[in-house]
């Protein structure tokens, strides 16, 4: 592949975009463009066709969607419904029209039905019910699957679609109203931390004891039963740079671990890391999700590419980056 190759990437300023910025421009490739919203509104067709006419990219990633966690997607159905088709249907049809060499479009694995046999593979699509708190996000990322497998049924063209598991690391978003389970664990249990009266408690004042108080207890949402995969995006970076230097054989491929927990084993997990001692409250009033959700990752593997980050310490390096960007940290807002 040569290193001068123009690649958009849009949403470069994402999460996921940015880890594949960063990834590509590890390996040396120097013609990267991005545009952010302000700059380029994906959501208007004639803006995003003039600017492939303008900038002509031979190679186009589309990290660019609403993204968000339950309380989002429940809250605003019509906005991830509608803002998704609108930015993948001008950025897959104007790469057809001025011929974009090769396009890689990013799904969620929420787009297999919600009572698929586990772990999801690719095939299962399209086989029954989807999950309804996130149905209006899912419908949009299956259309964008299939105008990619169109485009590649009826002109041949490199057009993949890349279904990644649930992510997380660096530039996450941490704001509790549209954050994700694991960057708000994360939040909830440095900020519960941060708070706590660290002093000893009256008990230990009267005895001998020293024994500190506990830390302020967290709340989380749902039982803590469903079983969830995560992946690192610096592993999903490497997954699409790796469909971007290889010629993919198929059309749709999972993108994930292969493994998965609980969520109350996460929490215990994050709350270890975090440095957390207080109580975890479940609050079952609050919708679990799916019961469980993991990906057959043996396609990709099949086709040469493995996760290699492990858990725990993609975790460490996630509660890294949010000390270093606690005061500015991205906060997803509505319109
Ligand atoms: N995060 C996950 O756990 C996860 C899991 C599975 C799949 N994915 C997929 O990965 C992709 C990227 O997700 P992410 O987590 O990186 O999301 P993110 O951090 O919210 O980034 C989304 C990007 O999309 C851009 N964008 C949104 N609306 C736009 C518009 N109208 N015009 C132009 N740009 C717009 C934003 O640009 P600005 O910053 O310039 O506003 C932002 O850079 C999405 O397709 C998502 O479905 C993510």
């Amino acid at each position: 592949m040569k290193k001068d190759i123009k690649i958009y990437i849009a949403g470069h300023r994402g999460m996921v975009g940015s880890a594949i910025w960063r990834n590509l421009e590890s390996k040396g490739y120097t013609n990267l463009i991005g545009r952010t919203s302000s700059e380029l509104d994906l959501r208007n067709q004639q803006a995003v066709n003039d600017f492939y006419q303008a900038e002509k990219p031979e190679v186009v990633i589309d990290a660019a969607a609403r993204v968000g966690g339950i309380l989002a997607n429940n809250d605003f159905p019509y906005q991830f419904l509608m803002e998704n088709l609108q930015i993948q249907n001008n950025l897959i049809d104007a790469a057809h029209r001025f011929d974009v060499q090769k396009f890689i479009f990013l799904g969620s694995s929420c787009i297999y039905p919600r009572l698929a046999p586990q772990p999801l593979k690719e095939e299962y699509l399209l086989t029954g019910p989807l999950e309804p708190t996130n149905e209006w996000y899912a419908i949009a990322k299956i259309t964008g699957v299939k105008a990619c497998e169109a485009i590649r049924k009826q002109f041949g063209k490199d057009f993949v679609s890349l279904m990644p598991t649930n992510l997380y690391g660096t530039h996450d978003n941490f704001d509790l109203k549209s954050s994700h389970v694991l960057p708000a664990m994360i939040r909830k249990f440095h900020e519960a931390k941060i708070k706590s009266d660290k002093s000893p408690t009256p008990e230990a004042l009267e005895g001998e004891g020293v024994e500190l108080r506990r830390d302020e207890p967290v709340e989380l949402w749902g039982s803590g039963t469903p079983m969830r995969e995560f992946l690192h995006v610096d592993d999903m970076a490497d997954a699409v740079v790796y469909a971007f230097e290889n010629q993919l054989p198929d059309n749709l491929y999972n993108i994930g671990t292969g493994t998965d927990l609980t969520i109350k084993e996460l929490a215990a997990l994050i709350q270890r890391i975090v440095g957390h001692t207080g109580e975890i409250i479940w609050d079952s009033t609050k919708p679990d999700g799916t019961p469980r959700k993991l990906m057959d990752v043996s396609k990709m593997t099949n086709a040469g590419w493995k996760a290699k980050i492990g858990l725990e310490e993609g975790i460490r390096e996630t509660y890294k980056w949010f000390l270093e960007n606690e005061e500015n940290f991205k906060e997803v807002k509505i319109k």
